[in-house]
């Protein structure tokens, strides 16, 4: 089983951009723990980061029969970007987003989320420790797939 994980735009910058709102973690700290913890549960992990809304449709695109299921912190684009919520929905897999911080109580701005609704799930306002939940909640979503399909196989097999 593989991972994918997308950073968004300035999320490179974790550790120096905004401390007051993201905290003092950097993201190669926060990738190291996410392999940690899919090492621990013999997933394969990768991870992707770009300041660019094309790139991050292309990389969705390329997850489609390459990998399981993708974590995703689209950063600002998730507030304007229907390419990449058309992307998610396209390839069809197990998408859960993140938000370090809690997007609902900032501006305005933040509370318009255009890919929310194409996303199994949302993580907002843990600060780092969103990742690790996020881990927590594709592993159990990949876990039932992988239960849901071997049913059905023994279904078809009876
Ligand atoms: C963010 C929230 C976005 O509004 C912002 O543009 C980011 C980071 C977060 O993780 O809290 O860059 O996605």
């Amino acid at each position: 089983m593989k991972i994918m994980v997308i950073q968004g735009p300035n999320l490179n910058m974790l550790g120096v951009r905004e401390q007051n709102i993201y905290g003092p973690m950097k993201l190669e700290q926060i990738h190291a723990q996410m392999k940690d913890v899919a090492s621990q549960n013999n997933v394969e992990i990768e991870f992707f980061q770009t300041n660019l809304e094309g790139e991050i449709v292309d990389k969705v695109q390329e997850c489609y029969g390459e990998v399981d299921g993708i974590i995703m912190n689209p950063a600002a684009y998730t507030h304007t970007s229907i390419a990449i919520r058309d992307a998610i929905s396209a390839v069809n897999l197990p998408t859960i987003e993140v938000h370090i911080s809690n997007i609902h109580r900032r501006e305005e701005f933040r509370k318009e989320n255009m890919i929310a609704p194409v996303c199994a799930s949302s993580v907002v306002g843990f600060g780092p420790f969103g990742y690790h939940l996020a881990m927590m909640g594709m592993l159990q979503i990949l876990q039932e797939i992988q239960a849901m399909q071997a049913q059905q196989q023994a279904q078809t097999a009876e």
